[in-house]
């Protein structure tokens, strides 16, 4: 018999910029939810990627002077990276750039223009660029764009439409039948009461503007406007019109798309109405989260904490912020990221909970028995209710997890790691090792903490890919023993080898020493008081320089950069702004070598920066490190590398 699939979808990202936190939310919890079905035994099929077309990109790339392919292929390494770091299960990563999904949505295209659901007009309306989003006079909020709060432009062209309007009452029906479709219910009624009833216009859904686009193949002025060649991705990944679309046929429907709440809209109008109009069966649900954001601002107006993901899996490990993100917030409903919040939840529920509890139950097994648990065990109070409890955990982490609620299985999980923690305080082991006599009853208590710390490691599996192998190797736990169906079964557990103590799975944090590392990784008030010329790097000749060890060089960060934009300084002829592409991160630099170079002739390079330096601002800008340049008098070279390298390389 076939497996049974599971179809599950992120949004895909523009790869307008660096990504902060808030943005592996959504790929996190896909991943979780497809590691679950593939442990459940679902042939899954995960998919992620990137939308890389529209107007946004090609100006960023203009202004970045880098042809449209140039910059994406730049920022989509580096979104790659980030999932392979977070260690990401996607099935496929679909480019909106690839050549098959471009034949595709040309199809899609000119199968609804053939049907008469796409048609020619011309468009008169108020655009807004970030968003991609076309609004009319009344959709505005105070004149700007109702999304995001930009300003707006008019636009006026001739113009494909899709007959959106055409769908308005079967979509209602798709709505008002299907609660299921749209969760969280209160997205549900909002897409209803605001959008659905009060009446569909007909789409825009071509641009003669701009050519960063899916060209029209029967009228080539113009591309597909953005959301249709985007929202196609769930079906050209599949292979849907193509020469193979095997995966089409065993995947489509889609279980579930995960969406953020501010593209439920997209995903829950126009794209079933694009697959009604294509005879296709709809996707199955639309999630749509809700957002982290920070107090009192966005992610990307990060102030006073650090956003970044790479930074903060180097600081604390993947599985400590892949579960802060999934335990923190309820999925659905929207949340505040702060520093302190992780490490107040790093310091209780996996220092403290789940932590102590594996060293404490490892340090007693190897103290009182040498690594391995007696055979001879004698039951006795406590037993039963701890065995009851945690056997049927599984079953409450699944009942969660059917419904995407991550933060409420972990919940789950987390009550069976305290209940067991609670076990060896009910029964004393300390106490008992003291009499030789109560050895047997000493070894049930030990089997008995380390068959609850195997199931605890089962269940983890989705969050965590990292804590349930050292688990493993600590407690000697061989591989047909951490099915996910014997999570639900007690008394499994037979050590292969001598239980060993090792690393420290979360070591505690200081948090008040580690809130002032951290501050002085993101503050750049107290900086401004720093020397306020740029570094040295003309006129300054050491008069001897002191030999140091190799220990001294390797304080020093350097790092493959390469710049994406560079500007003058206002009133500074010797000061440049550049920004920096170092891996999946983006640094400022405020250089003094404006005599020497100009703007334009500085983007693109690739040169070395030294990474670590402390902020300073120079005229009020902050310079995040500086650039590496080779002088001798008045001349100024720049430092590079001889060969192409992904750029966040290091150089030692
Ligand atoms: N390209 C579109 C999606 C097209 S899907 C056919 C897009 N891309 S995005 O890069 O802007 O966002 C990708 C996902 O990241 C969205 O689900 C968005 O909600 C999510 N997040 C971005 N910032 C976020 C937070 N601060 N918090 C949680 N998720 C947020 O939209």
């Amino acid at each position: 018999m076939s497996k049974k699939t599971f179809y599950i979808t992120t949004p895909i990202y523009y790869p307008s910029g660096k990504l902060h936190i808030g943005h592996s939310y959504t790929t996190v919890a896909a991943d979780a939810m497809a590691r679950y079905k593939r442990l459940q035994g679902y042939d899954v099929m995960f998919l992620t990627g990137t939308d890389e077309h529209g107007q946004k990109i090609q100006r960023v790339a203009a202004e970045n002077n880098m042809t449209p392919k140039e910059y994406v292929d730049n920022i989509v390494d580096g979104i790659k990276k980030l999932w392979s770091l977070m260690k990401i299960t996607n099935d496929k990563f679909i480019r909106t750039t690839d050549e098959y999904h471009i034949e595709t949505v040309q199809k899609i295209f000119k199968t609804l223009y053939d049907k008469g659901d796409i048609y020619k007009s011309e468009y008169e309306g108020l655009y807004c660029t970030p968003c991609e989003s076309f609004w009319t006079e009344t959709q505005l909020v105070d004149g700007k764009c109702p999304d995001c709060g930009r300003d707006v432009e008019k636009t006026r062209e001739e113009s494909y439409f899709f007959r959106l309007s055409k769908y308005q009452g079967r979509l209602i029906k798709l709505l008002e039948e299907n609660p299921e479709f749209i969760q969280p219910s209160s997205r549900r009624n909002e897409m209803l009461n605001n959008f659905l009833r009060p009446g569909l216009e007909d789409l825009c859904v071509s641009r003669t503007s701009f050519n960063w686009g899916i060209p029209v193949t029967f009228d080539d002025k113009h591309v597909v406007y953005v959301w249709i060649d985007a929202l196609s991705n769930y079906i050209t990944a599949l292979g849907y019109l193509s020469g193979n679309d095997e995966n089409f046929k065993k995947y489509w429907p889609a279980d579930v798309h995960l969406v953020g709440k501010e593209i439920v809209r997209f995903h829950t109008i126009i794209w079933p109405a694009m697959l009604m109009a294509l005879d296709l069966p709809l996707p199955k649900q639309v999630f749509g989260h809700g957002w982290l954001v920070l107090e009192g601002g966005k992610m990307s107006k990060s102030k006073g904490n650090v956003v970044d993901p790479v930074v903060l899996i180097d600081k604390y490990g993947l599985d400590a912020i892949r579960y802060f993100l999934l335990r923190e917030v309820p999925f659905g409903a929207d949340g505040v990221f702060s520093n302190e919040a992780l490490i107040n939840r790093i310091n209780s529920d996996l220092a403290n909970d789940l932590g102590n509890l594996i060293s404490r139950t490892t340090a007693m097994i190897k103290k009182y028995f040498e690594g391995i648990i007696p055979q001879e065990r004698e039951k006795g109070e406590f037993d039963e209710e701890l065995r009851s409890f945690v056997v049927s955990t599984k079953t409450r982490t699944e009942e969660y997890l059917d419904k995407l609620q991550f933060s409420s299985a972990l919940t789950e999980i987390w009550k069976s790691i305290s209940r067991t923690n609670k076990y060896i305080d009910e029964t004393m082991p300390w106490a008992l090792a003291k009499e030789e006599e109560n050895k047997a009853r000493l070894a049930q208590v030990m089997y008995n903490l380390a068959e609850s710390i195997r199931i605890i490691s089962v269940l983890i599996q989705p969050f965590m890919p990292e804590t349930p192998e050292i688990i493993w190797r600590q407690l000697a736990i061989p591989e047909n023993q951490r099915t996910w169906d014997s999570a639900g079964i007690w008394g499994i557990y037979q050590q292969s080898d001598a239980v060993t103590t090792g690393e420290i799975i979360f070591p505690r944090i200081d948090l008040k020493k580690e809130m002032e590392a951290l501050s002085a990784l993101t503050s750049t008030e107290n900086q401004s008081q720093a020397p306020a010329a740029p570094k040295k790097t003309v006129d300054e000749k050491p008069e001897g320089i002191a030999l140091i060890g190799i220990d001294d060089f390797a304080k020093v960060d350097l790092r493959v950069v390469k710049v994406i934009s560079c500007e003058k300084v206002e009133k500074s002829d010797k000061l440049l702004k550049l920004k920096l592409e170092c891996g999946t991160e983006e640094k400022q630099v405020v250089s003094g070598i404006a005599k020497y170079y100009t703007p334009e002739e500085m983007v693109g390079k690739t040169l070395i920066l030294v990474a670590n330096l402390k902020p300073v601002k120079l005229r009020g800008i902050e310079s995040q490190g500086m650039i590496l340049a080779a002088s001798n008098n008045d001349k100024l070279v720049l430092v590079t590398v001889d060969k192409d390298i992904p750029t966040g390389s290091k150089v030692s």
